[in-house]
């Protein structure tokens, strides 16, 4: 008798605690209240999943699902109460924005070499490290960059659209002649990783010379053999002039009208850094009144350039959607130390590539 009393006392008390149980857990652990002491990231994009894989190991991550740029509103809703952010070049790490993150935020990490998008000086007074992907990108854009520089010198552009149009014809000796490498002299605005990177590339052709500006001059020169020179120089006395140095406020439309008048009439001109480096509106004029030869542009502003847009109306002008660092091997690794950069933020060490301010 005692012992059954004793069995029914045991069974409510289990029920209790199993009732218990159940009820902390929904209050705790339910979609709304997640309790976690795991850091919190948002990822702005879909991107290549090997970074989100690594943060997910030691995160929370919310991500915006999409290959089309986060709405403005919804990032700022999004970022707020977070540890890390992990953005690409198409969001604006303003004030606006940290402010809104709050005073959790730690790392800011861009799946870009470029970071012009980011108040790095704003970020660092908010002690919010700020990293980047340099190198890994390098042989691609490097690579690229030689390719749209090759299709817009030997107008490949308009040989395809003849292909299409029927207008090619018989054989002719004077038909899309273009500029060579061969013997030329190639001017880089920016000899840094890539710029280094595509002189080595442009080497093997037979180029002549290779003239390049920097804010100051580089030790990488030596090893491609470049000469350090003026920027009017650079500008008056090469065939080709590449543009390869970051975006700051100092260069932003260095290459306006002055510069263009500056070049020769053969010149072909190819930017791959940001479209803030060119005014577009002398481009066009440049290009279209016969003062420089070309350009290959794989940067616009603003991007994407409207379909109605004047340069998209010149056969001397090839046009590319920001695609230099395309890769999968290079977006990959890309993701990859992105999600390095937050990781050893969050825990407090400097980041593999971080932002120096
Ligand atoms: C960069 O990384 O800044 C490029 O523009 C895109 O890869």
């Amino acid at each position: 008798m005692q012992s059954t009393k004793q069995l029914i006392k045991a069974g409510f008390i289990i029920r209790y605690l199993s009732y218990s149980t159940q009820f902390i857990r929904k209050r705790c652990f339910s979609s709304t209240t997640i309790m976690s002491s795991r850091p919190s990231v948002y990822v702005t994009r879909r991107v290549p999943q090997i970074g989100v894989d690594i943060l997910r190991k030691t995160c929370d991550i919310s991500q915006w699902e999409s290959d089309d740029p986060v709405p403005r509103d919804v990032l700022l809703r999004n970022v707020e109460g977070k540890d890390a952010l992990y953005c690409l070049l198409t969001e604006k790490i303003d004030k606006e924005l940290l402010d809104r993150a709050g005073s959790k935020l730690r790392a800011v990490a861009t799946m870009s070499v470029g970071y012009d998008h980011i108040d790095v000086v704003e970020c660092s007074r908010r002690n919010i490290s700020v990293g980047f992907t340099p190198d890994v990108l390098t042989s691609a854009t490097a690579e690229l960059t030689v390719s749209l520089l090759l299709a817009t010198a030997r107008r490949l552009k308009e040989g395809i659209s003849a292909v299409k149009d029927g207008s090619w014809g018989t054989w002719k000796p004077l038909w899309l002649c273009g500029q060579g490498l061969d013997g030329a002299t190639v001017g880089i605005v920016g000899l840094g990783r890539i710029g280094t990177a595509v002189a080595k590339r442009l080497q093997p052709f037979g180029v002549d010379k290779i003239l390049y500006n920097n804010v100051i001059e580089t030790k990488s020169a030596k090893e491609v053999g470049a000469h350090f020179v003026s920027l009017d120089e650079l500008l008056k006395n090469s065939d080709f002039v590449l543009c390869c140095c970051a975006l700051t406020d100092e260069n932003r439309g260095l290459f306006n009208e002055a510069a263009f008048s500056k070049m020769k009439k053969n010149a072909i001109f190819i930017n791959t850094s940001r479209g803030g480096m060119v005014n577009q509106d002398d481009l066009f004029k440049a290009l279209s009144t016969g003062q420089i030869a070309g350009a290959g542009l794989d940067v616009t502003t603003p991007e994407p350039l409207p379909t109605n847009h004047p340069l998209l109306t010149l056969d001397n002008c090839v046009i590319l959607p920001h695609i230099a660092s395309a890769t999968y091997k290079s977006r990959n690794a890309m993701s990859e130390l992105t999600a390095r950069n937050i990781s050893a933020a969050l825990q407090g060490q400097e980041m593999p590539c971080q932002v120096k301010v």
